[in-house]
């Protein structure tokens, strides 16, 4: 054996893999982990030099090669893998140690973890890593929390390997325990949002400006160098010029229109529920990818009801409408998404700083946008701010657009065509943006079947009303 390694990582599947070689070519030398004999010959065969990249089926050899503290990174499938992954390793493990499960796994597992491993002296993070195969090979961005000081020992890898944005890295400390894994199950409730809107958007210009999808992919192309740049805007572009090896045409048009989900999209609903934080644009992409599987049933139900006739738009119109009502919704998607982070951090303790988190997301994550260095400075002008549509930089941005939505919700309703993402994101705009709501009817409603009682606008105090005289 030669002398000890600066980080270890366990699993050495595609992401694992890429993650370590990732830390070999920034100059730290690296250990690798993995129960299968293939992926660790693997890797030593890719890192050329087993000076700076080694790995072993063992966990005692593994420990026993890396030096103190430990710096132990897991990149293994969420849920029970991680738990016997951490006890595999344990006997070996010394005080001070450092766990970080990279994972996507649910935050309440997290801080389960780390009370566990606290009693034994071992440092537990939850960082969430976003950027997938490529991102971690290149630079993803990296969301991390867990102990403050431990993370110093840490720090400089994660620094290293992260994506850049204008030099600066794409990651920070977030906050104690399960923050990491917190914001980065937010940051995929957005991207499940945008990713809803870029493909309702794509149906719609289909459906009613008759693109073919070369013309469709020119359009993302496009969009893609102005306000709307984003990695999803850009890879959807790619997508929709990508010819079908395997029969006639685009591949795009031979893809099952079912969407499967790993649960951090719905774990980010779910949460934001328990939290009574709205966040329909979220909900919604949900929604629709469980609308999605229903296939046999959709096929069934088509046939049973008439859609109205298609009326064709002016292309150029349409494609305008379809710009800045996109623009509109993805800050209204992002604005929700915040609003669920900064209201957590207070229900969890976890002080989360929204401006880094924005700032940490500018580069290497799949939700990476333009719009994002806009956000950024949003909070970095004021901290505090609950919502990205009270800062007096999102008024014009979204003033400016808002109308367009509203357009297209009437053109897609009209026309039968599901728009769901951008009219809720409409919806959750006119709601949030309203001083007065009919939610009056419904205190007087609750009052009157089960007095509920109710407050008034007029005067101080607690009001019931015999309705039924
Ligand atoms: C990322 C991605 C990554 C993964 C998604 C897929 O940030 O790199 O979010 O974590 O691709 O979790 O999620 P679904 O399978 O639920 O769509």
């Amino acid at each position: 054996m030669e002398g000890k390694y600066d980080f270890g990582l366990v699993g050495l599947g595609v992401m694992g893999r890429n993650f370590i070689l990732n830390v070999a070519d920034n100059g730290f030398t690296a250990f690798g982990n993995d129960l299968d004999t293939e992926k660790v010959d693997a890797l030593i065969a890719e890192g050329g030099d087993t000076k700076k990249v080694n790995a072993s089926t063992d966990a005692k050899v593994f420990v026993n090669a890396l030096s103190s503290p430990r710096k132990i990174m897991l990149l293994v499938p969420a849920g029970k893998i991680v738990d016997a992954v951490i006890e595999s390793l344990l006997p070996f493990l010394d005080k001070d140690d450092i766990i970080i499960d990279g994972g996507n796994s649910f935050f309440t597992d997290t801080d389960r973890r780390e009370a566990y491993l606290q009693e034994k002296g071992i440092h537990f993070f939850g960082a969430g890593v976003s950027g997938g195969a490529k991102g971690a090979r290149l630079g993803p961005s990296i969301m991390p929390g867990g102990n403050r000081e431990a993370y110093q020992h840490v720090k400089p890898i994660f620094e290293a390997v992260s994506a850049k944005y204008k030099g600066e890295p794409c990651v920070a400390y977030l906050g104690p325990k399960s923050a990491g894994n917190y914001v980065k199950m937010v940051h995929n409730g957005i991207e499940y949002g945008l990713m809803q809107l870029t493909s309702e958007i794509y149906d719609l210009l289909k459906k009613a400006g008759d693109f073919s999808n070369e013309e469709l992919g020119a359009i993302y192309s496009k969009w893609n160098e102005g306000r709307l740049q984003s990695f999803l805007v850009e890879i959807t572009s790619k997508i929709l010029t990508q010819k079908d090896d395997l029969a006639e045409g685009h591949l795009v048009d031979q893809i099952l229109d079912k969407a499967k989900q790993k649960g951090t999209g719905k774990w980010t609903s779910q949460n934001a529920m328990d939290l009574g934080i709205p966040v329909p644009s979220i909900d919604i992409a949900v929604s629709m990818r469980e609308i999605s599987a229903l296939k046999t049933e959709r096929v069934r139900a088509d046939k049973l009801y008439d859609r109205p006739e298609m009326e064709k738009q002016d292309k150029a119109e349409l494609e305008k409408l379809a710009e800045e009502a996109l623009y509109f919704s993805f800050i209204i998607t992002y604005a929700q998404g915040l609003h669920q982070l900064a209201d957590a951090s207070n229900e969890y303790g976890y002080a989360l700083d929204i401006a880094v988190i924005a700032k940490i997301w500018r580069a290497g994550c799949i939700i990476r946008a333009a719009l994002l260095a806009d956000i950024t400075e949003a909070f970095q002008k004021d901290r505090l701010l609950p919502n990205l549509l009270l800062s007096p930089t999102f008024v014009e941005k979204v003033q400016g657009t808002v109308g367009s939505a509203r357009k297209l919700t009437c053109l897609a309703a009209a026309n039968g065509i599901p728009l769901p993402g951008i009219t809720n994101s409409l919806a959750y705009f006119d709601a949030y943006t309203s001083t007065r709501l009919p939610l009056n009817l419904i205190q007087a409603q609750r009052d009157y079947f089960g007095s509920h009682t109710y407050e008034r606008l007029d005067r101080e105090g607690i009001f019931h009303t015999e309705w039924e005289k």
